[in-house]
């Protein structure tokens, strides 16, 4: 499945010719400043928490690509106040058959408000599938138990992690993670684009090999095969 990374969490799947796009943050990144964002096409946009370095561009793109939208009850409420009303909302454990396939909402021990105060509901991540592949997105979350619970919904193809601490789970605890999920392929994201959380690239690539695993991090603007 091809992946094009926009930088921090945003990247686009093409999921059987569907094209997903996830957690668009990309005008405020000055290491995504050579995408231009006028380009992206998306079917649908897929947003897991109500942060701006997950939600910033995402009223530009939805009315860009006119895209549905599909995140949490809140968020969607808050992108019909801005009038975006290609929206679909979702709560956590609940599932729902798309054209291209299911998206499970899942939790995610993380937060989720806009910095002026507006309340976007709950975090979470998602499990999207069809006949022939799956994957998982965790979002912004912490390492939790709950992880555990993934691959009781079927083996996955491949996972989208986050990897840069501070924020959210680092590299050991992502490990771990990849442990809960059953699954060995992990995109790494959510790391260097601010001080906090900068990692080291070949460190982090060794300690998943040193697991048995394969860390991806790739390029912003590239697209990946996993
Ligand atoms: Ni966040
Ligand atoms: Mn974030």
């Amino acid at each position: 499945m091809n992946i094009t990374y926009y930088g921090h969490s945003c990247f686009l799947v093409e999921f059987s010719g569907t094209k997903l796009l996830f957690d668009p943050f990309i005008t405020p990144n000055d290491l995504a400043k050579d995408i231009d964002v006028s380009a992206i096409e998306a079917d649908y946009i897929l947003l897991s928490h109500g942060h701006a370095d997950h939600v910033a561009d995402a009223i530009q793109l939805a009315k860009q690509t006119g895209a549905k939208v599909v995140s949490n009850y809140e968020i969607i409420q808050w992108l019909g106040r801005e009038g975006i009303e290609n929206g679909h909302p979702m709560n956590h454990g609940g599932a729902f058959n798309f054209d291209f396939g299911k998206v499970r909402y899942v939790n995610a021990v993380h937060s989720s408000a806009l910095d002026d105060g507006t309340y976007l509901g709950n975090p979470g991540g998602f499990i999207v599938s069809n006949n022939q592949h799956r994957f998982y997105y965790a979002g912004d979350t912490a390492l939790t138990m709950d992880m555990q619970l993934i691959p009781r919904y079927g083996k996955l193809d491949f996972a989208i992690l986050p990897i840069g601490d501070n924020f959210t789970m680092g590299i050991d605890d992502a490990i771990t993670a990849s442990d809960f999920i059953q699954c060995n392929k992990v995109l790494g994201v959510h790391y260097d684009t601010f001080g906090y959380i900068k990692i080291d690239h070949q460190d982090a690539t060794e300690k998943f090999k040193q697991a048995g695993k394969e860390l991806v991090l790739a390029e912003i603007g590239s697209t990946v095969d996993l």
